[in-house]
């Protein structure tokens, strides 16, 4: 009984944590694939703008011809906004 229960809460951690890396995983694919066309990466890496400044960012790309929908453009605004945190 004591085992499966050690079984059981492994397994709930372990679909916590590919939950969370294909969470991130996702926004830094979204990032490297569409980001890339017009200018370096490098430029939106090196700014420290939170999720909210980054979404608004993100959708003023779409003026440039962008295209990207709401739930790639979440992705991506968590994304960078995780990242300038660290
Ligand atoms: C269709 C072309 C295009 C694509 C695709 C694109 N950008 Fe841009 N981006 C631009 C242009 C043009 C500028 C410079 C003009 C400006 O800053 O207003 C720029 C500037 C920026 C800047 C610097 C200016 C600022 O507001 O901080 C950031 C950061 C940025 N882009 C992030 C991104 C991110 C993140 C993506 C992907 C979601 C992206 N861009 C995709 C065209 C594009």
């Amino acid at each position: 009984m004591k085992s499966f229960i050690i079984f059981l809460i492994v397994v709930v951690s372990v679909c916590i944590l590919i939950t969370v890396n294909a969470k991130a995983a996702d926004g830094e694919k979204v990032f490297i694939s569409k980001c890339a066309g017009c200018h370096s990466l490098e430029l939106a890496l090196k700014k420290d703008y939170d999720q909210k400044k980054w979404v608004s960012t993100v959708e003023r790309m779409k003026g440039f011809g962008l295209k990207i929908n709401s739930s790639e453009t979440s992705a991506v605004a968590e994304f960078l906004a995780s990242r300038e945190k660290k």
